[in-house]
C-alpha cells in the first residue's frame, strides 16, 4: 500500500531520509534503511573535503533548529568508502553541491559511478557562500546546472529547491525544461538566532537554516505551488515528523516525502510510526495508494 513511484525510481515506502542528518556514514545510512525509510539522500557532497562552518553551527528555537553547518563534507573520492557500505542495504539517493554546471555534472557522475540510484542537486542551502541558494535564485543557471547533470548520468536527476525566492514558479520551470526527473521541496529557510547577552549572533555564520515543525506550511505551499506550475515528480520536505505532516505534504501533490529534523527529535525509529499511521489513515480514508492521494488537495 506505501509503496510509490518518483519518476522511473520505485520505492517500497515514501519516506526518506532527508540530506544532512544520519547520513554521513554507510553505518549511519544502512541503520536508516532498516528503520523504515524507504531510502536515505546522502549528506551533500562536494568535489573536495571540507570542515564545514566553525561552531557553533546548530542551535534549537521553538519549533525547530537554526543551523549553519556549511556544508562539511569528506570530498566525493573519500565518500566513495561510505557509498560502497550504504548501497549494499538499500536505495541511496546522492546530494551534491557545486558552483557551477561543470562542477554538479561531474559530482552527479561520480554518485552514479558509487551506485546512487538517483542525484539530488543541492540548489538550495542558504549557509554556504558560492554554492546552495545563491545559484538555485537564478533560473538560467538552475536549467544549465540540471542540464549539466543530465548528460553525465543515466540515473534520475532530482532538483532540491529553496523556499527563499518569490520566483519558485519559475525555477521549477527551469527544472522541468532541462529535463530534471524531479523537485524535492523544500530546503530550510534562512534565519538567525542572535545572543542578547552578547549583543552578536548565536551561529558563527550569522545566518542559518530553519527547520523542523515551524516550516512546514511553508512546506506544504510551496508542493501545491510547483504541482500548480509543472508536471514533474515532487519530494515533499519540511517538518514532517508523523502521517498527518506526510499526508499534507502528499496531498498538496507529493508522491514521496523526507524527514530530517524529526530523527533529531523523535529518534531514528520516527519512519516505523509515520509508516504505520499513514498506512492506518488511507485504509480508514479509503485510499488504496499513494499515487491515489497525491495532489488530493488540489481538487
Ligand atoms: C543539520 C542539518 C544539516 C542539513 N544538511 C543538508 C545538506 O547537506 N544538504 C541539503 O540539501 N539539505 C540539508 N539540510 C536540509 C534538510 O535536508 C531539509 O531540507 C530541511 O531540514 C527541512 O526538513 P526537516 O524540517 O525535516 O529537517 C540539513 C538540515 C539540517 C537540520
Amino acid at each position: 500500500m506505501l509503496e510509490t513511484f518518483v519518476g522511473r525510481l520505485a520505492l517500497d515506502r515514501p519516506g526518506m531520509v532527508a540530506s544532512g542528518i544520519m547520513d554521513e556514514t554507510g553505518a549511519s545510512m544502512a541503520r536508516m534503511l532498516d528503520s523504515g525509510a524507504g531510502a536515505v539522500v546522502t549528506k551533500s557532497i562536494g568535489l573536495a573535503p571540507s570542515p564545514g562552518h566553525r561552531n557553533p553551527t546548530f542551535t534549537e528555537v521553538k519549533g525547530g533548529f537554526v543551523n549553519a553547518m556549511g556544508l562539511p563534507n569528506p570530498g566525493i573520492d573519500l565518500f566513495g568508502e561510505e557509498m560502497e557500505i550504504a548501497v549494499r542495504k538499500g536505495k541511496i539517493v546522492g546530494s551534491v553541491f557545486g558552483k557551477d554546471p561543470a562542477e554538479f555534472s561531474e559530482l552527479a557522475g561520480r554518485m552514479e559511478d558509487y551506485g546512487a540510484c538517483a542525484v539530488e542537486l543541492n540548489l538550495s542551502c542558504p549557509h554556504a557562500k558560492g554554492y546552495g541558494m545563491e545559484v538555485g535564485v537564478d533560473p538560467a543557471l538552475v536549467k544549465s546546472i540540471v542540464a549539466a547533470a543530465k548528460s553525465s548520468v543515466s540515473v534520475p536527476v532530482w532538483a532540491k529547491l529553496t523556499p527563499n525566492t518569490h520566483i519558485l514558479g519559475e525555477i521549477a520551470s527551469a527544472v522541468s525544461d532541462a529535463g530534471g526527473d524531479a523537485i524535492v521541496a523544500i530546503n530550510t529557510l534562512k534565519a538567525m538566532v542572535i545572543s542578547p547577552e552578547f549583543a552578536a549572533p548565536f551561529l558563527s555564520n550569522r545566518f542559518g537554516g530553519l527547520s523542523g515543525p515551524a516550516v512546514r506550511s511553508v512546506g506544504v505551499r510551496a508542493v501545491y505551488d510547483i504541482r500548480s506550475a509543472v508536471d514533474l515528480p515532487i519530494v515533499g520536505v519540511g517538518g514532517i515528523s508523523d502521517w498527518r505532516d506526510a499526508a499534507q505534504y502528499i496531498m498538496a501533490g507529493a508522491c514521496a516525502f523526507q524527514v530530517g529534523s524529526a530523527i533529531a527529535s523523535k529518534g531514528v525509529n520516527v519512519f516505523e510510526a509515520i509508516n504505520r499511521d499513514l498506512e492506518d489513515f488511507m485504509r480508514s480514508f479509503g485510499y488504496s495508494s499513494i499515487r491515489d492521494m497525491e495532489g488530493a488537495a488540489h481538487e
